[in-house]
């Protein structure tokens, strides 16, 4: 099967044997494909086989499509056994049977990226049998209703064709998501005060919103963003398919772990370019932004990135998605994740320091600042400062609330809206689009008055406008209320910035 972004299409391996000396592989390889000839020869001949001596001709069908990475060895190495008569006429070649494998020089076979796209793609197109690396197949097996083979090596392959010695298909594991956050290391009792932050970041965490933190250095905005992860909801079971598949197609799987069972938590250093964060290359691959899926992206120390950067991130922000284009066609890779920034308002990170402790000028303040665009800033929900915290709260013995309780919060309010959003393709609020906000989040009189207010004393754009709508219905999730009140969007208010 040949990837496509994160579609696979089923392609048909020939073989071919004639006159001459050479082995030759056509239909567009890219040159794993092409160095597959010596894996092959090799894993052939060690694994007691013969390997052609004249001309063997191998070919990638269809012709157009690229053909990438090393996982065609296995079929190329099967359909050469097969035209020499090493594997009986008795196995069908149709596409009910499809393999997917690399292959030592040995013979034995190793793992490959892309496994749970392919499986889902076979499904689909009602294969019989998957033939897979052993490694993969738990992977492949999230996927019921294909056989699932686990092959360690070729020789073992064969036998099972040749029905010498048969491989048991493997059952489908049970799914079971639990969500992973150290919260040994990091839970919110451990935080002292930042009550205000807290609770930002458990709306943004309810809603799947955008949040940035603002303050002095060491007041604890990349402590509480750590400690983010033990107060997300747990990923559905659609969810975690959908963001295994990302993981898969990328190469980040853990081998341990056939599905990412938790809300995925990326952060970038800042010294990142704008391919590793959107992702792309000659053969597209999912980015930071895709790789934060159904999770969390971090980006600490936000001005420190290069603008240039940033300024990809617009596109996922609004879309949801990522669009690469390439000669070929333009590839997509899903991208809704929650972006979770942190920076000190100035250079020297004082600037509104009680104690008027800031050395920086108007002009340093104002350069750094311009470091993230507006539109940017525009695309995040949640503002809050992080100050400094009074000596009282750090010496004090008392616990606050513990991470557990409030993942509990922000579990109920998801459900809600899990439920409010039923055959409508989205799982948040945060991925409501304008004409959806209109119809779940109704407002009454007092509300349209609050909000005119504010569109023109804020400078609202219309973006943020439905945007502290979308705040207000979590806040309401949170609270279990149905309806949408006037302390709702007050609430959703106070962290917008003031434009000037
Ligand atoms: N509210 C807090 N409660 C408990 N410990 C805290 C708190 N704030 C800071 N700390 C301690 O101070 C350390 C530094 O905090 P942190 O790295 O989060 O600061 P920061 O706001 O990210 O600073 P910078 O702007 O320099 O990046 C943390 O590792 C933690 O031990
Ligand atoms: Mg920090």
């Amino acid at each position: 099967m040949a990837i496509i972004g994160l579609d696979t299409e089923i392609v048909e391996v020939e073989a071919d044997t004639t006159g001459g000396t050479h082995f030759i592989i056509v239909g567009l390889p890219d040159a794993a494909v092409q160095e597959s000839k010596e894996r092959v020869r090799s894993a052939i001949k060690n694994s007691g086989f013969y390997f052609p001596r004249g001309r063997t001709v191998v070919n990638l069908a269809p012709a157009d499509l690229k053909k990438q990475g090393p996982s065609f060895d296995l079929p190329i190495a099967v359909s050469v056994l097969k035209k020499t008569k090493q594997i009986p006429d008795t196995f069908r070649d149709s596409p009910k049977e499809i393999f997917a494998g690399e292959l030592a020089l040995d013979g034995k076979i190793r793992p490959v990226n892309g496994i749970l796209p392919m499986a889902i793609a076979a499904k689909k197109q009602n294969v019989e049998s998957f033939y897979v690396p052993a490694e993969n197949a738990s992977e492949a097996g999230l996927v019921p209703g294909t056989n699932i083979f686990p092959v360690h090596t070729l020789k073992e392959l064969i036998e099972h064709l040749d029905g010498e010695r048969i491989i048991e298909p493997i059952k489908t594991p049970r799914i079971s998501l639990k969500n992973m956050a150290d919260l040994e290391k990091y839970d919110f009792a451990f935080i002292r005060g930042q009550e205000h932050a807290k609770r930002a970041l458990e709306i943004a965490a309810a809603g799947g919103h955008n949040i940035l933190m603002s303050g002095p250095p060491g007041s604890g905005k990349t402590l509480l963003s750590r400690a983010l992860p033990g107060i997300l909801p747990d990923l559905t079971v659609d969810e975690a398919l959908e963001v295994t598949k990302i993981y898969s197609v990328a190469g980040e799987l853990p081998t341990d772990l056939p599905i990412i069972s938790s809300r995925p938590f990326r952060s970038p250093h800042h010294t990142a370019s704008g391919v590793s964060l959107v992702g792309g290359g000659a053969w597209p691959r999912p980015g930071e932004v895709s790789l934060a899926h159904r999770g969390v992206l971090f980006l600490d120390e936000l001005p420190e990135f290069d603008r240039q950067v940033l300024e990809n991130l617009r596109q996922p922000l609004e879309d949801g998605l990522v669009t690469i284009s390439r000669v070929a066609g333009t590839i997509q890779f899903p991208a809704k994740f929650m972006l979770v920034a942190a920076r000190n308002p100035c250079p020297c990170g004082y600037t509104n320091d009680p104690y008027g402790n800031c050395t920086c000028s108007p002009i340093q303040v104002s350069n750094y600042n311009k470091k993230i665009s507006g539109p940017l800033l525009d695309r995040i929900d949640l503002h809050v400062d992080v100050p400094k915290i009074k000596f009282e709260k750090l010496e004090s013995n008392e616990m606050a609330e513990s991470s557990t309780a409030i993942q509990a919060r922000v579990q109920a309010a998801r459900h809600r809206q899990e439920k409010r959003f039923q055959d409508t393709g989205i799982f948040t609020n945060a991925e409501m689009s304008s004409e959806q906000t209109r119809h779940f989040c109704p407002q009454n009189d007092e509300i349209k008055k609050l909000l005119r207010q504010a569109v023109e004393q804020m400078n609202l754009s219309a973006r943020a406008y439905f945007r502290i709508l979308k705040i207000g219905r979590t806040i309401a999730d949170l609270e279990a209320s149905d309806e949408i009140q006037t302390k709702h969007i007050a609430e959703a208010l106070q962290y917008r910035p003031r434009v000037e």
